[in-house]
C-alpha cells in the first residue's frame, strides 16, 4: 500500500495501482477526465508532486502508477482556441498560420509547454515550425499529441499548441504528403465492402488475441 493525496485528502492505496484505477479504489467516481483509459483520448490529464520535492509532475492518469507521497490533482477541461477553417479551401502558407493562429508568435521560448507535455513531445520545437510554416515538421513532430491541453495551460503566450498541431497535420494530410496509391485502392476496397467479414470475424475474438494480431501484423518496410 503507498499514501497517496487526492485532492489534498490522504487516502491508503495498492502500490500497483494506476492514479485513475486508485481514485476509484478510493471511492470517486470518474464522470469527468475519464474516457479510452489506454492513454489515447488525453481526457486524464493530471498533475502531482511527491511529498518534498518541489518539481510538478505531469501526467496521463490512466497511464501513470501511484508512488508514495504523491499529492494529485486532476485537470479540469482545459479550454482551447480551436479556429474554424475549411481544409479544401485554405493554402497551406505561414500567412495561414498568422491568421488563424497569431498568439504563436508570442511565444517567449520559456519552453514549459515541452516540460509539461505527458506524452514528451518538443512541443515548443514544433511550435517553431509552426511559426515558419514548415507544416511537415510540426506535423511530424506533433503526432503523438493526445490533445490533454496541459502544454496549453501552462504557456503564457495562450498558445493552443494541439490546435496548432492538428492544423498542421490536417495540411500535410492535405495539401504536402504525396497521395499513396495503394492506401487509396485499399481505402475504395474496404468502402466496396471485401474486408466485411474479416472484420466481423475480428471483432468476435477475445481482446488477448486481437492484441497478439495486431502485435504480429505484417508491416510494409
Ligand atoms: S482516459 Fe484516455 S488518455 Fe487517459
Amino acid at each position: 500500500m503507498v499514501t497517496i493525496y487526492l485532492f489534498g485528502k490522504k487516502y491508503s492505496v495498492p502500490g500497483e495501482l494506476t492514479i485513475m484505477t486508485a481514485m476509484e479504489y478510493a471511492g470517486y467516481k470518474l464522470v469527468r477526465g475519464c474516457g479510452c483509459r489506454n492513454g489515447f483520448c488525453g481526457a486524464c490529464a493530471t498533475i502531482y508532486r511527491i511529498e518534498g520535492d518541489r518539481e510538478l509532475h505531469f501526467c496521463l492518469a490512466c497511464q501513470t502508477q501511484v508512488q508514495e507521497g504523491m499529492v494529485i490533482a486532476t485537470m479540469p477541461f482545459f479550454p482551447l482556441i480551436k479556429q474554424v477553417y475549411d481544409i479544401e479551401t485554405v493554402t497551406p502558407s505561414q500567412q495561414l498560420m498568422m491568421q488563424l493562429y497569431p498568439e504563436v508568435y508570442k511565444c517567449i521560448g520559456c519552453n514549459a509547454c515541452t516540460k509539461a507535455c505527458t506524452q514528451g513531445l518538443s512541443v515548443m520545437q514544433y511550435i517553431a515550425y509552426a511559426q515558419r510554416g514548415d507544416f511537415k515538421k510540426c506535423a511530424e513532430e506533433s503526432f503523438d499529441c493526445v490533445m490533454c491541453g496541459v502544454c496549453s495551460s501552462r504557456c503564457p503566450a495562450g498558445i493552443s499548441h494541439p490546435q496548432v498541431a492538428m492544423l498542421a497535420r490536417r495540411l500535410n494530410g492535405k495539401y504536402l504528403t504525396p497521395e499513396a496509391a495503394h492506401l487509396n485502392d485499399r481505402v475504395e476496397e474496404i468502402g466496396d465492402g471485401k474486408f466485411e467479414e474479416l472484420l466481423s470475424a475480428l471483432m468476435e475474438k477475445p481482446l488477448d488475441e486481437i492484441k497478439e494480431l495486431y502485435h504480429h501484423r505484417d508491416i510494409e518496410q
